[in-house]
């Protein structure tokens, strides 16, 4: 390359950020995994480009370009916002380098980047197997809008790898799954779930997003795509909403081509906020995978507890796998309270530190009972056939320190009446 051309590449705001090598530290691979060293202008910071749309210097110019990109394709340079923007194509780089991935396409949330690659990946006839505790609203999609486009799905019980392995048929296409599982926290066996698809010759998917890129890689143990609700931990701020795909180039190509038709795209500023995020990844995420652990183990020593699910504890049902393969347990901790549906309100409640509300992975700390919040309006006998108990609590925790967190938790237990 000669330094004209390099020049020109540091130069131009449209150029694809090309990642870098990849470093050995978690903490120096979130801050430049990705990045490209010479930013235009010679910023140090990614510049956002707010612009809905681009510029031709001629009719000739715009000829040019047809002939050498095709209408609508995203590429080194872009003609219009919806299909390429050079900030989020620097936030797609640094998101692909974080997964060792070759490619990642950022979406406006998560689930725009679930809906958007399982309406690429399938067709009419197609059959997926999925596993349940997973997202409601991945779950709703998959029953009750794919099979609209006669999509079928089959959901077998998390951890049953041969009721997953018998339930494939000559049409499934996909096996998809999420590690750990919202709100019981179970962890994939991420290597015997992708071994599986590949004996059939189907893909496979995990949406990782409760284990983040720090915790866990699934491309490494043989995952063809993984998704993240880049909401959660990626953003890590509580504030933006946005989703990832990321994997082989093959398979992401397609998907990119589809995202400029579908047009569920991130704005700038919000793939700017993400990018700023990523930066602080490794850091808030050793913080929460510490603060995690040990609010668990002193919820499970608590009278007015009856249960806690986190896989760090010896006594979660995925232990063992979650500690082969994941490098930290994170920062979300589901239990139940020993009462009814009141008594756990009024435990909530008289939590002074974590908000209620319904998120994760940000820097305040969140609570919610999930029968009064993603389960609110379905009825009492299905919530307890999904296995979502009145008792239970969810609580995500953030960046505050442990002592704090605890202390609030057995102030709030404190006024628990127990049983
Ligand atoms: C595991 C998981 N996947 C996907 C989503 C959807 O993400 P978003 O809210 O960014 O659309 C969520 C949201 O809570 C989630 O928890």
């Amino acid at each position: 390359m000669t330094t004209k051309t390099l020049t020109k590449l540091s130069t131009n705001p449209s150029v694809p950020v090309l990642p870098t090598s990849h470093f050995q530290g978690a903490s120096t691979r979130a801050v430049h995994d990705g990045a490209i060293r010479s930013k235009p202008y010679h910023s140090l910071i990614e510049p956002i480009v707010q612009t809905s749309t681009y510029t031709f210097e001629s009719s000739n110019d715009v000829c040019e370009y047809m002939e050498t990109h095709g209408q609508g394709m995203a590429g080194d340079r872009i003609e219009y916002g919806r299909y390429g923007n050079p900030t989020v194509a620097a936030a797609e780089a640094r998101l692909a380098a974080l997964e060792g991935a070759d490619a990642a396409i950022l979406f406006s949330s998560g689930m725009a980047a679930i809906t958007n690659v399982l309406f690429v990946l399938l067709s009419s006839g197609d059959h997926i197997v999925m596993t349940d505790d997973c997202y409601r609203r991945t779950r709703q999609f998959c029953q009750q809008i794919l099979t609209r486009f006669q999509i079928q799905c089959t959901v077998v019980p998390m951890g049953d790898y041969e009721a997953l392995e018998a339930a494939i048929q000559p049409q499934t296409r996909l096996l998809i799954s999420e590690t750990p599982t919202n709100p019981y926290l179970r962890v994939l066996d991420v290597e015997r779930f992708a071994t599986i698809a590949r004996r059939h010759g189907v893909l496979s998917l995990v949406d990782s997003t409760f284990a983040t890129p720090l915790n866990l890689r699934p491309l490494e143990w043989g995952v063809d795509l993984v998704i993240h609700s880049a909401t959660k931990y990626l953003g890590g701020h509580n504030d933006l909403l946005a989703g990832v795909v990321a994997g082989r180039t093959e398979l992401i190509n397609p998907i990119r081509e589809i995202t400029g038709v579908l047009g569920s795209i991130p704005d700038p500023h919000n793939a700017y906020l993400l990018i700023r995020g990523l930066k602080t990844l490794s850091l808030r995420v050793t913080h929460q995978n510490c603060t995690g652990f040990e609010v668990a183990e002193f919820l499970e020593k608590h009278p007015a507890v009856e249960t806690v699910w986190y896989p760090g504890l010896a006594s979660h049902p995925d232990h063992k796998v979650a500690a082969r393969q994941m490098a930290g347990f994170g920062g979300v901790v589901s239990f139940t309270i020993r009462g009814d549906l009141q008594t756990t309100s009024l435990f909530v409640d008289r939590l002074q530190i974590p908000y209620i509300s319904p998120s994760l992975g940000g820097t305040e700390s969140l609570v919610i009972q999930p029968a009064l919040m993603s389960y609110y309006d379905v009825a009492p006998e299905e919530r307890q056939r999904l296995g979502i108990r009145d008792n239970l609590v969810r609580l995500a925790l953030g960046l505050e320190d442990s002592s704090d967190l605890i202390a609030d938790l057995e102030q709030a237990l404190a006024g628990v009446p127990l049983p």
